[in-house]
């Protein structure tokens, strides 16, 4: 099969290529190398992905329609993963307008894409962070998600959205996941699992928001990969819906899917697994909830676990010490003021 796969430099588009690549699909990614966080990690993503004949990369912005056009019509995808994005909540309080262009205008532009080309699935990245103030848990699928408490989330949901009514009036078959907190080897600088590594890694002292009593569902990569591989083949459609309950629109083949493991873990819990993989204490500072920031994400994997016969199961253990180990041999040699070191992880 054909994937054009928009953010492919990034954390997650990296790792859903080089799977498709590795099961034989052609790849072509789509990225305009952002700089919200150190461009040169996304360079070296891109070098892994470049080793394959049948990869193709096109460095571009979402928002040059022009370009997208011509690079989907050149391809001609049998199945299209959106996942280029502006992520981030924090970001989204001092640079909301690049949450409008990247996700609001991004967005729009792919839809408008996929409105002139046949294709089998498109696939678009959302967030649990739209279930906002919602306190039912865990968060399912049909839960209530009208109340985003930042711009990130309110652009996720408004494409969430947009992408219904083009699924409706173009019968494009869409699915859109919810993704929750997703870790593992190259990962994003910006998280809170990179943070820490790096920070307890240079006697520098954490930073804990919500005095460590939030609480996140963490998910592994290679699991969320696993998911939206098995996803991509179950376009939606009234052959494939689930009982007892399914996201599946009553009037589009449109569905969204939450991918997350259902077991979140206390952030005070985290640091504690992430110090026992480093053999090393954190100094901790304990910090007031930032601004929207949701105090609790708790994924209810039900309805993937019924489409895909498949959840996120990775032990937490498991997961971050495979981010350490990944982190002391690529990031840490090349960082400067550090004291590389060998270590035994537990
Ligand atoms: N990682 C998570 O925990 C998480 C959680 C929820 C949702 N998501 C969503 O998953 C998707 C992938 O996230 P990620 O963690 O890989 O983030 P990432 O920042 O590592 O990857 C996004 C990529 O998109 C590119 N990009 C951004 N804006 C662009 C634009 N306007 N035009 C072209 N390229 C652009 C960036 O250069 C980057 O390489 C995003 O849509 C994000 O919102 C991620």
């Amino acid at each position: 099969m054909k994937v054009f796969v928009t953010g492919a430099a990034g954390f997650v588009g990296f790792h859903i290529s080089k799977k498709l690549l590795d099961l034989g699909h052609i790849v072509v990614g789509y990225d305009g190398m952002t700089d919200y966080y150190d461009v040169s990690l996304k360079r070296k993503r891109l070098d892994i992905l470049n080793r394959y004949s049948t990869y193709d990369h096109v460095e571009a912005m979402l928002e040059d329609a022009e370009k997208l056009n011509a690079s989907i019509d050149e391809t001609l995808p049998d199945v299209l993963i959106h996942l280029a994005a502006q992520a981030g909540v924090r970001y989204s309080l001092d640079h909301p307008e690049t949450y409008i262009t990247s996700n609001i205008v991004g967005s729009y532009n792919i839809l408008e894409a996929a409105k002139r080309t046949p294709l089998r699935h498109l696939l678009i990245a959302s967030s649990s962070s739209i279930y906002g103030a919602n306190r039912t848990m865990p968060f399912a699928e049909g839960h209530k998600s009208d109340w985003p408490i930042s711009l990130y989330a309110a652009t996720k949901k408004a494409v969430e959205e947009i992408s219904h009514s083009y699924a409706s009036l173009w019968n494009i078959p869409i699915t859109c996941f919810r993704f929750f907190t997703v870790y593992g080897p190259w990962g994003r600088p910006d998280m809170a699992l990179f943070k820490f590594v790096s920070a307890i890694e240079r006697n520098v002292p954490i930073e804990i928001y919500g005095e460590g009593k939030m609480k996140r569902d963490f998910t592994y990569i290679d699991d969320l990969v696993e998911s939206i591989v098995r996803l991509m083949d179950i376009p939606p459609s009234e052959r494939n819906r689930v009982q007892p309950e399914d996201a599946l629109s009553p009037v589009a083949p449109w569905r969204v899917v939450n991918i997350g493991g259902g077991q979140p873990v206390g952030l005070l819990d985290f640091i504690e697994t992430v110090e026992r993989c480093l053999g090393k204490t954190a100094q901790k500072i304990f910090l007031p909830m930032q601004k929207g920031d949701v105090e609790i994400t708790y994924a209810d994997p039900s309805l993937l676990q019924r489409l895909t016969g498949y959840q996120p199961r990775t032990d937490l253990r498991v997961g971050v010490s495979r981010f350490v180990e990944w982190y002391l041999s690529q990031i840490l040699p090349e960082t400067p003021n550090t004291h590389p070191q060998s270590r035994r992880h537990t």
